[in-house]
Formats: C-alpha cells, structure tokens, sequence
C-alpha cells in the first residue's frame, strides 16, 4: 500500500485521521481515541487551534502552572509556566521563596536592538558598491514607510542600514545589516517585511543584474544587543544552613559552567527551563530565544554558562545576562487565550517588562538546580516530583499513589522500586 497521500491538506480533520488511522497506526480505534480525546468541546476554541497551523488534527498539551512569591525590583510577581518536566515549576517556586526573604531579585534592560540582513553577492568594485549604497541609503528607508508607520508611532522602526563587507568569509559576500527597534512586539513579520522591502529597493529590477544578486532577507535571532540582566545577592551567612561551604561549593559549579562545555551545555539547559517555560506560556518564540540564547552563550568562539556569581567582601552575588526578543503584542500573544491571560497574571507588561521577569525564571531555575546539585543531588527532589509520573505509568489508584508517595517520603525513588512497592502493596491488600 502506498503511504504518500496527494491534497492532504484539503481534507477534512476527520478525514486526515482515518487516512492517518488506517496507513500508519496498528489500532485504528485506540488512535482516532486519543486524538478526538484532545479535541476541544468548545468548537470556536477547537478552530482557534485547528487555524494557528497545517494540518491540525489535535491539540498537544503542556501543564500550565504559576509559580508564585517573585519579588522583582521590590514588585511582587506570580509567573505562569508552561512546561512538562515535573520538578521546574516546584523549583521555582521554592526559589522565588527564598530570594524574597533576601532582597528578591533586581533587572535591568541593557539594550533592545534587533537586526536582520539582505544577504547579497556582489562581483564588482567594492569602492563602486560602496558609493551607490550612500546614494540609495534615503531611498532604503523610504522604501520601508508605508511599513513602519505604526511602529514608528510607538517609538520604534528602522535605527540604521549599513553595507557591510563580508568577502573574507565567503568570495563576493555582501550584506546589508538592518537594526530595528520594535517596541512591545517580538518583530519577526516586521522585520522580515522591511528587509524584504529594503532589498527590493536596493537592487532594483532594472539594476544591472550581473553585479548584485539578492540571495535572501531574513532577521537574526542573534540578538546580543536585545540583553536583559537579572541579579540576587546576599550576606553570604544570609544563605541558610553551611552558608560559607554552600557559597564557596555555588561559586565553584558556576566557574566549571564557564569553561567546561560539557557542563555549560547543562547548565544553561537549566536556565532555558525556566526561561521557556514562561516563553511558551506567554505565547512567545521559544525556538527563537533559545537559538540566540545559546548562540549568545558561545559569544566567544567557547559555549559557556550564561549565568555568573562573585563573592566579595562577604556578598554573595548571582546574575544572568541573556539575550530575549520577546513580544506582548502580535503573534500568538493575545490570540492564544492562555497567552492573554498569562500576560495579564504578569500585569499586562511591556516587552522590557516581559524580559526581566523571563531572566528571572531563567535564574531562578539555574539558582535551584545549583543549591540541588552542590548539596542533596538533583535525583533527590527530582525523582519525588517524578513519582507521581511513575505512578501513573504503572496504573497506581489514586488511593496507591497517596500510600506510595508517603512510603517514598524518606526513601530513595526509582522506576523500579516504586514498580515493587507497588506490588507488594497490592500483594498486601489482598491478603488483607
Ligand atoms: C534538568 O532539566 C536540568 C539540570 O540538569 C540543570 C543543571 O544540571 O544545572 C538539573
């Protein structure tokens, strides 16, 4: 049977399941199941989804949670999370706890530029391009006004355009390099729009042809002037039980982070725990922040922790610096119905406003992933939040899952002891 299909995307959603069904899944019934078991019984809702992609036949849930107890820059926050792994949003709340009993957590937005290229070859005198460029440059952002005018309205639009010289890295490799305020939106149609414009523009249908060739005009998501910083420090005695050992054994993960790949790698995974959590739950591009998150992360040729700490005369200190273009206007953000209503939870923030409170997840998370790992281990509180998981996964009761989790309260968890506890929990019931 052949399993490539013509006009899929013309089918209806019940159609494309049981062409689905039938070519692909061993269980027809179990399948069309589990997918109509997703689909939402309010139908406005369902399509809202069935429309934010190709192809939909079911939704894909994410727990959506709020961690509560952030102090940030004296204000309270609660910040929703969406995200599966079981012991993110326990952590950051039992951070949020502690860092609010000790100054909470101080931001700042360092800059919000954002750039995109038109990239061009070029085959002729650089000192010719160069000059036609200058002569053009108005015409560039002209081309862009019908575009900009409400961004500009906001405060924001196109900073400059300049010609940059690339044909050391690649023969005849020109760009123009475009910077961008864009306010409260994340940018990404914006920006391309003006570029797409911009190279319209520059190589005009009747320029000669042979000398410039437009390859593509697309943003960077390398946005290492779009920076936010997010900081908390103490008294280093303020730091709770062993507080010298725990500061000294803290500094010290965080030094291996800055150069050890290895380690870096993981750590900064910890962060982007945090750090995608709220992205997704406000609607944002966490596939966007996290390529420059970790692009910014190996600014130096080496990937290292974007995350650092310092003890100075008795201060212990521990901050992040992260590029995140984030929108609360546009995209998904007030579309998505959660998105909306994780914006509001935030207080309807601006962009800026947004960053901070993302930096802050993000250190967070990094903050109570560092006190497990230099202390208990992470399995400890891990695997106690995994639990549940596991439970669910060997068919616990509800009445099993209450005894087993005190019975594991003390105890060292692993897929197979509770697979035995169980047993012999049900061993002992029956003899009962
Ligand atoms: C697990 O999702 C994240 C950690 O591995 C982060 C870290 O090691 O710093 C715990």
């Amino acid at each position: 049977m052949t399993k490539t299909v013509v006009g899929f995307s013309k089918l209806i959603k019940e159609e494309k399941i049981k062409w689905l069904a039938k070519t692909y899944l061993s269980d027809n019934k179990i399948a069309i199941t589990t997918l109509k078991g997703y689909w939402n019984d309010d139908k406005q809702l369902q399509q809202l989804h069935d429309e934010f992609i190709e192809n939909t036949i079911s939704n894909f849930y994410l727990p959506y949670a709020i961690a509560p107890n952030f102090i940030i820059n004296g204000r309270p926050y609660v910040i929703p999370m969406a995200i599966e792994e079981s012991s993110v949003v326990a952590a950051s709340s039992l951070t949020a706890k502690f860092w609010s009993t000790r100054g909470g957590f101080k931001t700042k937005v360092i800059s919000t530029i954002k750039t995109g290229q038109v990239h061009f070859m070029y085959n002729g005198d650089f000192n010719e391009l160069h000059n036609y460029f200058n002569s053009i440059k108005s015409k560039l952002f002209e081309a862009t006004e019908g575009i900009t005018k409400n961004m500009r309205k906001r405060g924001g639009g196109i900073l400059d355009i300049e010609l940059k010289n690339k044909t050391d890295k690649l023969p005849n490799y020109y760009q123009l390099h475009v910077s961008f305020e864009t306010k409260d939106s994340m940018g990404a149609n914006f920006i391309n729009s003006c570029l797409e414009s911009i190279a319209k523009a520059f190589r005009p249908d009747s320029y000669r042809e042979e000398e410039i060739e437009i390859i593509m005009s697309i943003l960077s998501n390398y946005i290492p002037e779009c920076l936010v910083r997010a900081e908390v420090s103490c008294k280093i005695d303020e730091l709770g039980e062993n507080a010298e050992m725990f500061a000294k054994n803290f500094y010290q993960a965080v030094q291996i982070a800055k150069v050890e790949p290895y380690r870096a790698v993981t750590h900064n995974k910890g962060i982007m725990n945090g750090v995608d959590a709220v992205v997704i739950a406000t609607g944002n591009d966490f596939r966007a922040v996290g390529a420059g998150a970790h692009a910014y992360a190996a600014k130096d040729g080496q990937y290292r922790s974007l995350s650092h700490c310092s003890i100075n005369d008795g201060i212990f200190k521990f901050w992040i610096e992260i590029p995140l273009a984030l929108g609360t206007v546009g995209g998904l953000t007030k579309l998505h119905p959660l998105a909306k209503l994780s914006l509001e939870i935030l207080q309807k923030p601006s962009a800026k406003e947004l960053m901070q409170v993302v930096a802050v997840a993000g250190l967070a998370q990094n903050f109570a992933a560092l006190k497990a790992l230099t202390t208990t281990g992470i399995q400890h509180g891990h695997m106690k939040m995994h639990l549940q998981n596991i439970l669910n996964q060997l068919g616990a009761t509800q009445e099993e899952k209450i005894e087993l989790m005190n019975y594991f309260d003390d105890r060292q968890v692993s897929f197979s002891m509770a697979s035995e506890a169980l047993e012999k929990l049900r061993v002992t019931k029956l003899l009962e």
